[in-house]
């Protein structure tokens, strides 16, 4: 997390759900970061899942109920809710998001609440089962899923299939992603500030 985020300024996390070694998962996520880095109306952070380590999801008490156990889901935790938005980087495999992802977003309850997401998907086929199965989960976690969708196709938006090389209509759909999330994530943290003063 960066240090010198001013402090009335909305913190964002790239999320990069892929975790395998010689993912290209990395080099997408790099250039969502990199293009969302020159924005002023947010502060933007790479959240690699990767670094965490978590286990399969292993929570005796379901997180919308208690508190999490075990270090590295109380440093996951730590992070989520230290962040006002996301922007999900998510590769698909059979149709669906990465295990990993599912877990981590399984982790954690109240921290994702009332918080907005985009969405970056890439495959075959620009990633949109696995972009759908998301969708399909921010609803029950509070998390509100911005229209705009970035697809990156393998055989369009990468040379061999491996190496990234972003069409410029990518990098206008993020663009436009980017647009979404930031105001939606400013709109959030004011419904969540209003609520945290009144049950002040
Ligand atoms: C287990 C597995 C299943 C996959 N299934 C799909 C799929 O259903 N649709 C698709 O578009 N790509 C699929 N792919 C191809 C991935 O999109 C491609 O390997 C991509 O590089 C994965 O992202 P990563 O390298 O960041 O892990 C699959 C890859 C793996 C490893």
């Amino acid at each position: 997390m960066a240090q010198d985020v001013a402090q009335d300024m909305i913190r964002i996390g790239v999320v990069l759900g892929s975790t395998r070694p010689g993912r290209v998962g990395a080099q997408v996520a790099e250039w969502v970061h990199g293009i969302a880095a020159r924005r002023a109306d947010a502060a933007f952070t790479l959240v690699d899942l990767a670094a965490f380590r978590l286990p399969h999801f292993d929570q005796p008490v379901p997180p919308a109920l208690g508190g999490t156990v075990g270090p590295e889901a109380q440093e996951w935790a730590r992070t989520v809710g230290g962040l006002d938005g996301f922007v999900f980087v998510i590769p698909e495999y059979n149709h669906q998001l990465p295990g990993v992802m599912k877990d981590a977003l399984d982790f954690v309850f109240a921290e994702w609440s009332d918080k907005a997401a985009g969405i970056v998907g890439y495959g075959v086929a620009g990633g949109t089962g696995s972009a759908a199965q998301l969708r399909q989960m921010c609803g029950p976690l509070g998390l509100a899923d911005v229209p705009p969708q970035v697809g990156l196709h393998l055989a369009l938006d990468f040379e061999d299939f491996r190496v990234f090389t972003p069409r410029e209509s990518s990098a206008r759909a993020l663009d436009g992603l980017l647009d979404r999330v930031v105001e939606w994530t400013g709109a959030l943290a004011a419904v969540r500030a209003g609520r945290a003063a009144r049950v002040a």
